[in-house]
């Protein structure tokens, strides 16, 4: 079987953030609520002068120039993304201008919800494992800015960011079969936004009810595909990544998965097993949802690199289990097995550095900037020179001739 997967992965999150206790203070609601009650603490705000194209090229720009890649050397470039910014011309597009990827490469646009990320990854797997040429390469990027309306119980999960993924043969960081992935998808109306909305209408209980659903159908499907008992897929996996719209949501994933795994367990068993697993095998993969939030299609991706940072050369060797979830719904679970030597990819993720450079903006900048219309948004050089940091390399300058433009 050709060994195929993920040879490196890179994140870029806005450099600013509106800190929780600045959110609870001005909508009257106790932090305990988002501190405990979801587990955020942080949440990106995403300035004018970038969207979802610009954190897409300097996520992708960040891993080109860590692994040595050429851009003529990328065949397929998959950018996913609920975020984009034309009907028509895919954010791909403006990704492959901004980077200088060559044209003898497929370059389109994927949405699916926050599942996108990982429709765009398995089938970049599929291509490049049924390749005659051994040196087929893909870039996959998932790209969005959750936004939810102003007082809005999805309000405080917001957040914004990018995640770039090289797909290879003979991949330097996992391996995945994707022959076995369990998958799940139902029409749904959980989170949608109706052509024109500029946030989505959410039926937030319902949503968790459906992601819930989605993990059951997923994993059991995954077990039928590997030929796993019922009770036997923990043992399976040393790390878990779900989905995280919010930090709690991979608390209530794996509660749900426990009772299901384990139906003929006593409550106090289950209990425990929950918190000794909960511990060891997702707790490592939260750093960036409770610092950035949600951000949609790179959310899951964000926790395997968070996992990366957290636990370093620890996770060498080791299987993840990966449950990927977009509402409308579709849903995958998959298992990845991570290369013994992970050092040079460990070492220039980055992500914690990256996150301590942030600058907090008050509750009234947040405000201000979020409420600003796609045409009065325009270029103010001075206000960007002052706030972008290292990992910031191209911006959004406004319109011409309707044409977005970047620098
Ligand atoms: P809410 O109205 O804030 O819910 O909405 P709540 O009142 O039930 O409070 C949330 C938790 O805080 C509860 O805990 C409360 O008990 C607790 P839980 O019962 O969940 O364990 N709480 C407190 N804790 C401590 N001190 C306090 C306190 N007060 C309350 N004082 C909801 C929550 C998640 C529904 C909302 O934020 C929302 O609508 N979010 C957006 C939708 C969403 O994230 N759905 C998740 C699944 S769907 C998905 O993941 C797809 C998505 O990423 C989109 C895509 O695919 O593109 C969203």
């Amino acid at each position: 079987m050709v060994d195929v997967g993920i040879s490196d992965v890179a994140i870029y999150v806005p450099p600013f953030y509106l800190p929780h206790e600045e959110l609870a203070r001005a909508r009257g609601v106790p932090v305990e609520k988002y501190h405990q009650g979801l587990g955020n603490f942080r949440m990106a705000v995403i300035p004018n002068w970038e969207d979802a194209v610009t954190m897409a090229a300097n996520a992708a720009l960040q891993l080109l120039e860590k692994t040595g890649t050429g851009p003529e050397e990328i065949q397929q470039l998959v950018v996913s993304t609920e975020s984009g910014v034309d009907h028509s011309k895919p954010v791909a597009s403006f990704v492959q201008g901004l980077l200088n990827i060559g044209s003898r490469c497929r370059v389109y646009e994927i949405k699916h919800a926050c599942y996108g990320g990982t429709a765009g990854i398995v089938h970049s797997m599929d291509w490049v494992s049924r390749n005659h040429s051994a040196d087929k390469k893909a870039l996959v990027i998932m790209t969005d800015i959750a936004r939810y309306a102003f007082g809005s119980p999805g309000e405080p999960t917001q957040g914004a960011g990018a995640v770039a993924l090289l797909v290879e043969r003979s991949p330097t960081l996992l391996s995945m079969d994707t022959s076995l992935n369990g998958v799940f998808s139902k029409d749904v109306f959980d989170f949608w936004r109706p052509t024109g909305h500029r946030v989505p209408i959410v039926d937030g209980k319902y949503s968790i009810a459906c992601y819930l659903m989605a993990l059951e159908g997923a994993t059991s499907h995954f077990r039928s595909n590997c030929g796993i008992g019922k009770g036997r897929l923990l043992e399976e996996i040393d790390y878990l990544i779900y989905h995280m719209p919010y930090t709690n949501m991979a608390k209530k994933a794996h509660r749900h998965l426990i009772d299901i795994e384990y139906e003929d367990a006593s409550p106090d068993e289950r209990e425990q097993l929950f918190e000794e697993t909960f511990a060891r095998m997702v707790e490592p993969g939260l750093l960036g949802v409770r610092e950035v939030g949600n951000i949609y299609t790179g959310s899951v991706y964000m926790g395997l690199v968070s996992l990366l940072e957290t636990e370093g050369e620890r996770v060498a060797g080791k299987h993840i289990g990966v449950f990927s979830y977009g509402s409308g719904c579709g849903a995958e679970f998959f298992v990845c097995k991570v290369k013994k030597d992970i050092r040079r990819i460990v070492r220039g993720l980055r992500f914690k550095e990256q996150l301590e450079k942030r600058k907090p903006v008050t509750f009234e900048r947040y405000v201000q900037t979020y409420s600003k219309s796609w045409e009065e948004i325009l270029y103010h050089p001075g206000e960007v020179e002052g706030f972008k940091n290292e990992f910031t390399r191209f911006v959004f300058v406004g319109f011409k001739d309707h044409k977005r433009q970047y620098l």
